[in-house]
Formats: C-alpha cells, structure tokens, sequence
C-alpha cells in the first residue's frame, strides 16, 4: 500500500501551528485540535517537525532525546492519542528523525564531555585534537552549514568536537556501532507507536570521509553525501519495511542527478525532497526546467519525483517570488504533477515572510553568522487561526516570534468563508487532486506555449494545467475550465496566474 505515491503531506513546524496551554510555544494538543482543519482543507498526512526533548537551540534539530517528548510539546500520552485521532480523521503521521547529530545536552555528549579523549564516550562523535601550536586551531578546515568554523573546542580540553550545523548539534560518528543500535531502537519506538512514516533530516549527511581531510583539497564537499550514508538509509528502510504502508522520506540535499537516484533506489528512501522547485525563479521556462529536472534525477529508479513549494527552512513563496498571486498560480502547477506534494503550514493561507526586529530573532543562523544571516524565523511566525491580535487563536499568551496585526486579513476562519481567498484555492485544488478522474498518469507531457507561459497534462489524462509568468494575458487553451489561480476575463490567462482545464 504506497499510500504517499500521489499523497499531499502537511508539514507542521510546531512550535508554530497552535498553542493549547498558552505558555506561547505550539504543542501536540494543538495540533489535535485542528485535526478537523486538516480534513477539511484535504491533505492526506501531516509531517511533524522535531518535538523530542531539546534545549531548542535549532528549536528541536537538536535531539537530546529521540525517544520521548520534550514537556513543553506534551508526553508520550498526547503523541499516541495525537496519533489516534489523525488516523480516525483519515490522516497519516509522519516524525522526523534526525541521525547527522544530536545535542550537547544528550546524555551521550554529556558524557563525552566529561571523559577523556579517546574514551569510548567521545568514540560516539568526532573528537579530534586541533591544529597549530597549542592546538589551537580546528582540526580540519570545514564550515558549519550556520556559518563558522565546524569545530568547537571543549574548554580546558585538548579536543575539539565536529558540528556541521550548530555548535549545539554534535554531529555523531557513524563509524560506532552503538549509533547504528540506537537508531534501530528509535525507529522501532515511533514504529511501535503507530507513525506512518518518517523524514529523515539531512540524509545526504551522517557519513564522513576517512581522516576528515580539509575542504580546501576536495574536488567535491567533503562534509555531505558519502557512500557510507547508503548503508544507514538501507538499515533503516529493512526496518521500515516489517511495517507495511510507512514511508521513508528524505531531505536529500543533493543537486547531481545520478547521485540523488542513490538515495531513492528500492532498498532505500521511498521519497526524496527536492529543492528545484524552492529555489526556481518565477518565469516558465525555468520551472519547466525545474519539472523535468525532478523527473530526470528520479528517471532510473521505481521513485516517483515529490514537489515542494515552501518549508521551514526557506523564504516563504508570496515573498520569494513577489507576490500571492503568484504563490497561488505555482500552487496550482505543483498539485497538477504525478508525486507526492508537501506543502508546509501556512502556505495554504497565502502568509508572506515576516520582517522581524533584531530582538525577536532566534534562529541560531542570526548568531553564528555574526549578525549577517537573518535566518529562517521569517517563515516560522505561528499561524493567524481567528480573532484579534495579537494571539490570533494561535496561543492565549505571547506568541513566541510576534504575528504581525496586519495578519488581521490572513485569518484561517476569515479565508475559509470566503470562496475567493488563497485557502479555498488550496481546497478546490485538492478535492479535485482526490476526486477529479484527471489526475492519472505518472509523467507529463508539454505543449507549445506563448512566450513566459507553459502548459502540460498529466499522460495519458486530459487534465491540462497553463501557467503565465509574462506580463501579457494570452489565450487560454481549449477545454473547460476546472480551476484557476486567479480571476479570468474574456477566455484569457492573465499574467501571474495558472488554470487547470479538461
Ligand atoms: C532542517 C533544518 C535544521 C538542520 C539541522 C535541516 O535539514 O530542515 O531546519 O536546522 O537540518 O538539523
């Protein structure tokens, strides 16, 4: 049962979707209470970002334990029932996993800190003395993903530990055996409790190359994408596959084709995420390229190609590509294609990215990079539900990164009643992803297109999806009209907009 093959999933970043105790911080209760809102809006599964315990310096990417909840999400108890009741609403759950590291405040690092070096207590990271006299410089030249050197030295110690993100996110040694066992059991643990799946996080990282060689004399990055990353994929999807109709979804940061399919090969991830569309300009014949792209990296596997928009890690769509009509038309291209879709919370409401004041910013992106990078808090502000600011139903207290007042006209219960808003696009788009007899076929077929437009149908369907990204309205092609991004006047495709026909 490959339940994800045509599935849209929800990404739900937590700690921004709703807050049931108002302590600020969204929460597993929270997310029960919109189960509803989910159904309704017609996703097939929700995707959850990181809720294990966390000191929360990459708000929850940094684990300090895999196998439990962190008190200021819920227990154990609201997972399981958080669990039940999604599956009674029709809808799948899927957790992250997070193998490339864990956090300083892990029970194993904690112990590692205060062994010796060499100890089999370091032997779980990448401990290593440093460089220069005194050893005072990291051992190896890599960068943290965050910006900075990717070593942190211990005080009053000789060594230094490896973290490819923050100095809080201790990358593990996927070389000890007793890292292999521990993912084994955290798998089985969310197994046990029901999940119908998982996003493994950085799944192009956790191997390393032998001696840790300087970046500076590699032909490719040293830091991602080793063979040895294949056998930790393999050993978890031999797991996953005792439990019928899971997935193994991965963040597959990786832009060689031949070396993306890797991932996706039988015995190994079922889907991998893709950026193409995330980081394709607004313009037609750049996201033709981005389509068959995707197809292309995922053409000598049994994969299917998945299709994002947004997540919690990039610049929202109404921003990034300067304007909600535009989000709305590429929406409506992405739900059109054979594969899954992920869309992430808050992109079916049309939120642009939030400008926050310095003092608001947590992300540890901001700190590491010395104040250059803004980071990713932009995209993370919580969801405007209902009411009046400043909580706008999503907490009772303090929201943890301020919702703007102008979100006063984003309002889920605003949206929902009116037929013309962002949301019911987004609704219509999937009641007839699900219903509609179009969206058959498995690849897609072009056709010719006025200049800055493109158009295809799903193969073998008559389900026909036309974008304009030019600044002149052209002719619409021939069939009725099922959906469109935006207004249409006089059997024309206005720029800024897509339209589905069959
Ligand atoms: C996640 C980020 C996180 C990083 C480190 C990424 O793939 O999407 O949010 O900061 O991994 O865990």
């Amino acid at each position: 049962m490959q339940w994800w093959r045509e599935a849209v999933v929800y990404r739900v970043y937590v700690r921004s979707f709703t807050d049931s105790d108002g302590d600020g911080i969204g929460d597993l209760e929270g997310i029960r209470a919109r189960l509803g809102y989910l159904e309704l809006l017609g996703v097939d599964a929700l995707s959850l970002a990181p809720f294990y315990p966390s000191p929360m310096a990459d708000h929850g990417y940094d684990v300090a334990d895999p196998r439990d909840v962190d008190p200021v999400y819920g227990d154990l108890a609201v997972f399981d029932a958080l669990v039940t009741d999604a599956h009674e609403h029709g809808l799948k759950i899927i957790v992250d996993l997070v193998p490339n590291h864990t956090s300083v405040e892990h029970e194993w690092f904690r112990a590692a800190r205060t062994s010796k070096p060499g100890s089999p207590e370091r032997e779980r990271f990448h401990f290593r003395p440093g460089r220069g006299p005194g050893g005072q410089e990291p051992p190896n030249d890599w960068q943290s993903v965050f910006g900075g050197p990717a070593w942190t030295r211990l005080p009053d110690d000789p060594e230094w530990y490896l973290h490819l993100f923050s100095p809080a996110q201790p990358d593990l040694d996927w070389t000890n055996p007793e890292v292999w066992a521990d993912l084994d059991k955290t798998v089985r643990f969310w197994l046990d409790r029901g999940v119908d799946g998982f996003r493994v996080d950085v799944a192009h990282g956790m191997s390393k190359p032998e001696g840790l060689p300087d970046a500076g004399g590699c032909r490719d990055d040293p830091r991602f994408d080793h063979e040895g990353v294949h056998d930790v994929h393999r050993m978890v999807r031999a797991v996953v596959d005792h439990f019928p109709g899971t997935v193994l979804v991965g963040q597959v940061d990786v832009r060689d084709d031949d070396a993306f399919a890797r991932y996706v090969r039988p015995d190994e991830l079922h889907v991998g995420l893709t950026y193409r569309l995330l980081e394709c300009p607004f313009a037609a014949d750049a996201v033709r390229d981005a389509i068959e792209d995707s197809f292309e990296a995922v053409a000598p596997t049994r994969s299917r190609p998945s299709w994002a928009l947004a997540d919690h890690d990039t610049v929202r769509p109404v921003t990034r590509w300067g304007g909600e009509a535009r989000a709305r038309a590429m929406a409506l291209v992405t739900l059109a294609l054979p594969g899954t879709v992920f869309l992430y919370n808050g992109e079916e409401l049309g939120l642009p990215d939030v400008e926050l004041p310095d003092e608001a910013l947590q992300d540890p992106r901001w700190t590491q990079s010395g104040g250059t990078d803004r980071g990713r808090d932009g995209c993370r502000v919580p969801i405007p539900w209902e009411g009046t600011a400043p909580g706008f139903g999503f907490t009772s207290g303090e929201p943890w990164l301020p919702i703007p007042a102008q979100w006063a006209d984003r309002l889920v219960a605003d949206q929902l009643e009116d037929t013309a808003s962002t949301l019911s696009v987004y609704r219509r788009a999937l009641e007839l992803r699900r219903c509609h007899p179009g969206f058959t076929g498995t690849d897609v077929e072009w056709f010719g297109a006025p200049q800055d437009c493109l158009a295809f149908r799903r193969s073998g369907s008559t389900l026909v999806c036309a974008l304009n990204t030019g600044t002149v309205a052209v002719p619409l092609p021939p069939g009725d009209v099922l959906l469109s991004s935006g207004p249409l006047r006089g059997g024309l495709l206005p720029p800024d907009t897509a339209v589905w026909l069959a």
